[in-house]
């Protein structure tokens, strides 16, 4: 069974699932592994988490253990501290009236300023901490949760957010994830956000989708930022969302893709918030969404133009926001005189190379029949163009993928097993031996009763050792790949998996060849111990 890969953005499937040995693999990315594996990636959880997730949608109910439960314990602990932190901010924002004052000059209604939680971080080091320390987080809670840091000088914690208006990020569940900051002058940074924390990662979360995920039915709009959203939020547009000081990333592509079909960028009007349109376009036409960019004039942001032009006139823009494909082809036929031949001929090229890119089938035909009409070229011929170019562009793209696994498998960037590079021909042993035994454990057994069964200690590379020591292991149960998961992360997993396919792919499976491999490390071995000796002896040659 193939499909698009949900780890990477492809356009033709190298993601395969395997029924027999319920495992997965893309070609593409080289994600791999077993159902597990798969929902630690797509959602993002630890194994606990996943092993949870699933559970419950089996209906089973599995017992606590806290070899696992770690993680979620935390993650849980900072979602708690986040809402009374969220709650702190509020209360501080009551209280202070130059906040107050700062909001009501941008405008912003009591009631959205309730809708959306917002805060006051007051300009103390201390208060925060304080409060939270008394209702029970220690400073390593806090510090994890990204709510302060600790002083250097005196090794205590002190208040990250200070003197800053405080923006609580929600997401769909409706727990308070992070937080972003902003200050009340022009000093700098403008902004503070929370980084990565058991309970937030930036690259997959979105401003305000708490709120968008029930008005997006039709579309989704993106901007640049939280003051952007709560502008369009407070002039109706509820279906705005914003990245969070990040650029966009295939993760808030795939996160948009589960709750709507067509996203319109409104980004910054100066040229880098249109350059970052132009990127954001692409990848979320790559996640197979319709997009289209809403650029505002005279004003340098939603929240401007809509303070500048009143509702209705975002309202109008939106609905006559042409799309990209339009404004490429316009630009295409100002450049080309297509009332020559020749013109024609390249204009219909090169607008054809732009269909070409375009994902979805039905906007390709409707594309190519309008193009056709209008440059008068028949329509057959238009979509035999198109298709030629699209075979073209997903025989580079695969290329372009081959070539990074290999240099990923080749050890340049082999973070997975990066002493891999130090000895190939061993690396490359262990991980067929690895494989044999991985995708036949019945030859387990066998193996560790035979001359040539070795050591851990004898492996070469680390995380060949790490597998080996999991595989063979004494345990009364026959082994289960499934145990892998909890050992080894979704990446080294999808290198595990990898190791197995690859044998799956060969019918040399036997004890004799899993004797030939282990053979092969011990030759490794005596070639090195002699390499060593050799330059021992050299030495001690020198030293006489
Ligand atoms: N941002 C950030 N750090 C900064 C500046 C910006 O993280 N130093 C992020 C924030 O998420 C911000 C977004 O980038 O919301 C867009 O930046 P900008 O347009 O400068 O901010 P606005 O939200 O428009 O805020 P304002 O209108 O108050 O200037
Ligand atoms: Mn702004």
């Amino acid at each position: 069974m193939q499909g698009l890969c949900p780890f990477h953005s492809e356009r033709t499937p190298s993601f395969t699932v395997f029924p027999s040995s319920r495992t997965f693999k893309c070609f593409g990315c080289g994600a791999g592994g077993d159902v597990i594996t798969f929902v630690m990636k797509a959602e993002n959880v630890d194994y606990r988490e996943a092993l949870e997730k699933l559970a419950s949608r089996a209906g089973i109910v599995i017992p606590e253990d806290d070899r696992y439960s770690n993680n979620s314990i935390k993650r849980r602990r900072v979602l708690d501290m986040n809402r009374e932190a969220a709650k702190f901010f509020h209360r501080e924002l009551m209280a202070s009236s130059e906040a107050l004052a700062y909001l009501e000059k941008r405008r912003l209604s009591m009631s959205l300023i309730n809708h959306f939680g917002l805060g006051f971080a007051p300009n103390s080091f201390v208060k925060l901490t304080d409060a939270l320390r008394s209702s029970g987080y220690t400073s390593e809670e806090m510090t994890e949760g990204f709510l302060c840091g600790i002083s250097k000088k005196t090794g205590r914690p002190y208040d990250y957010f200070r003197n800053r208006i405080m923006f609580p990020i929600i997401d769909v569940s409706g727990e308070v994830i992070a937080f972003g900051g902003r200050v009340m002058d022009d000093s700098s940074p403008k902004y503070l956000n929370s980084s990565d924390t058991p309970a937030f990662k930036k690259s997959r979360s979105l401003y305000a989708l708490n709120f968008a995920k029930n008005a997006c039915s039709e579309q989704l709009i993106l901007c640049e930022g939280y003051m952007d959203v709560i502008a369009l939020h407070g002039a109706g547009f509820t279906n705005a969302v914003a990245t969070l000081g990040t650029a966009i990333t295939p993760e808030h592509a795939r996160l948009m893709k589960r709750y709507t079909q067509k996203v319109i960028i409104s980004y910054d009007s100066d040229d880098a918030g249109q350059r970052a349109a132009d990127r954001a376009f692409a990848l979320l036409g790559e996640a197979g969404l319709e997009t289209k960019i809403l650029r505002v004039e005279n004003a340098k942001d939603p929240d401007e133009y809509i303070k500048k032009f009143g509702k209705s006139a975002f309202e109008k823009l939106l609905s006559g926001s042409r799309s990209r494909f339009d404004f490429q082809y316009d630009s295409i036929k100002a450049k080309n005189d297509i009332k020559t031949t020749d013109g024609k001929v390249k204009a219909a090229s090169e607008i054809g190379e732009v269909i070409s890119r375009v994902y979805s089938n039905v906007e390709r035909d409707i594309y190519i029949r309008r193009i056709s009409e209008d440059l008068g070229v028949p329509y057959e011929s238009m979509r035999a163009d198109v298709e030629r170019r699209m075979r073209k562009n997903a025989a580079s793209e695969k290329k372009e993928e081959r070539r990074q696994i290999l240099r990923k498998t080749e050890g340049f960037a082999d973070s997975v097993n990066p002493d891999a590079v130090r000895n190939k021909r061993a690396a490359g042993a262990e991980e067929a031996l690895l494989g044999i035994l991985l995708a036949y454990p019945e030859l387990i057994k066998e193996y560790k009763n035979s001359p040539f069964f070795l050591k851990p200690d004898e492996f070469f590379t680390s995380f060949g050792r790490r597998i080996y020591e999991a595989v063979t292991e004494e345990n009364d149960a026959p082994f289960d790949i499934g145990v892998l998961n909890e050992k080894f992360t979704p990446d080294e997993m999808g290198r595990i998996s990898a190791m197995i396919a690859a044998r799956c792919d060969l019918t040399k499976n036997d004890l004799a060849a899993a004797e030939e491999y282990a053979a092969i490390i011990r030759d490794e071995h005596s070639k090195s111990l002699g390499l060593e000796e050799l330059i021992q002896a050299k030495r001690n040659k020198l030293k006489k």
